[in-house]
């Protein structure tokens, strides 16, 4: 089984990614850590605790919070697209008692300190562990400033992040993940460590679709069925009214799938570099992604362009719904 680090910041899509990294028989997620994105850093961790809760008491072997604030721009969030909670509002909604419906349960094993544990691990298991990060990489960056030796033993990094040929979603050029750390970014990519990039080019190719989810949601029932549909409905409304869009991408999820089933995605090798000057283009990802392409500098990542999106929902869907 592939040990993997998920660095997260949920987040709904990151809530479906979490499922589905816990729930999918490839992977063993060593440790989970958390790093301000969608939400503020203590709500991410919050949250987090909160999934494992709703998947029925799930535990990982370590769980612990990282960076507050991105290494050298303000803090950005996207509240506005995954509720003001991060969760779609879950956790002011209460039963007809007046009680809370998704109590958190308590991690007795959290940290603070998310870029001790990645050097921890990678370091414990050289060559094994890859870190599948789906939030701004402010956690990673750290790390490798902090011990760039060390963290050559990382085996790998899958990230979710980068708008190469299409539109950003948090600004024209942007992608979010990139956008709100873009200096984080830079640096990972400068690391030497082997790494896939799972842009925005191939998570747009993932919808997840309303109507057919809330009725699976329904079907399935309990607690976890709760949980999905109540946690999903703002980003739903928020990409039905903002973007005529009948559900949501599964950004995070696929970053997660590509690890699964590298065999589901097309890639290509590329030099990828970040801009992370402020102005109209802070965070966009600039790589040249042609075939053909017969010289320039050497690749530093490899780029996901194309997925089997058949293939990687019915795999989402399988393992989304397998836990209890
Ligand atoms: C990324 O931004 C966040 O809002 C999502 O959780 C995902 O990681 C998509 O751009
Ligand atoms: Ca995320």
């Amino acid at each position: 089984m592939q040990r993997i680090i998920l660095d997260t910041d949920p987040g709904v899509d990151d809530a479906l990614a979490i499922a589905l990294a816990l729930n999918s028989s490839g992977l063993k997620v060593e440790a989970i850590t958390t790093v301000n994105g969608n939400v503020g850093v203590d709500y991410c961790t919050r949250n987090l605790s909160l999934i494992l809760s709703a998947m029925g008491n799930v535990s990982v072997p370590i769980v612990a919070e990282g960076e507050s604030q991105p290494l050298s721009v303000s803090i950005v969030n996207a509240s506005h697209v995954h509720g003001s909670d991060g969760l779609g509002g879950v956790t002011q909604l209460r039963d007809a008692n007046g009680n809370q419906c998704y109590l958190d349960m308590l991690l007795p094993s959290v940290t603070t300190g998310a870029v001790d544990v990645v050097l921890e691990l990678v370091t414990r298991y050289p060559g094994q562990v890859v870190l599948l990060c789906i939030g701004p990489l402010t956690n990673i960056a750290k790390a490798v400033l902090k011990c760039p030796i060390g963290m050559k033993k990382t085996k790998g990094i899958v990230l979710m992040g980068g708008a190469f040929e299409v539109y950003g979603n948090v600004t024209l050029s942007a992608e979010f993940n990139v956008y709100a750390d873009p200096h984080a970014a830079q640096i990972v990519f400068d690391s030497g460590i082997p790494i896939t990039i799972v842009p925005l080019d191939v998570t747009h190719q993932v919808l997840l679709n309303a109507r057919e989810f809330e009725k699976l949601c329904v079907r399935h029932g309990g607690q976890w069925g709760k949980f999905l549909s109540d946690c999903t409905k703002v980003c739903f409304e928020f990409h039905r009214y903002h973007e005529g869009l009948d559900g949501f991408y599964l950004h995070d999820p696929v970053a997660v799938g590509y690890l699964e089933y590298p065999g589901f995605f097309d890639t290509v090798p590329a030099y990828v570099q970040v801009e992370i000057n402020d102005g109209l283009t802070r965070g966009r990802t600039v790589a040249d992604l042609r075939a053909d392409r017969i010289d320039g500098p050497e690749p530093n990542a490899q780029v996901c362009v194309g997925i089997n999106t058949s293939q990687f929902l019915d795999y989402f869907l399988d393992c989304i719904f397998a836990s209890a």
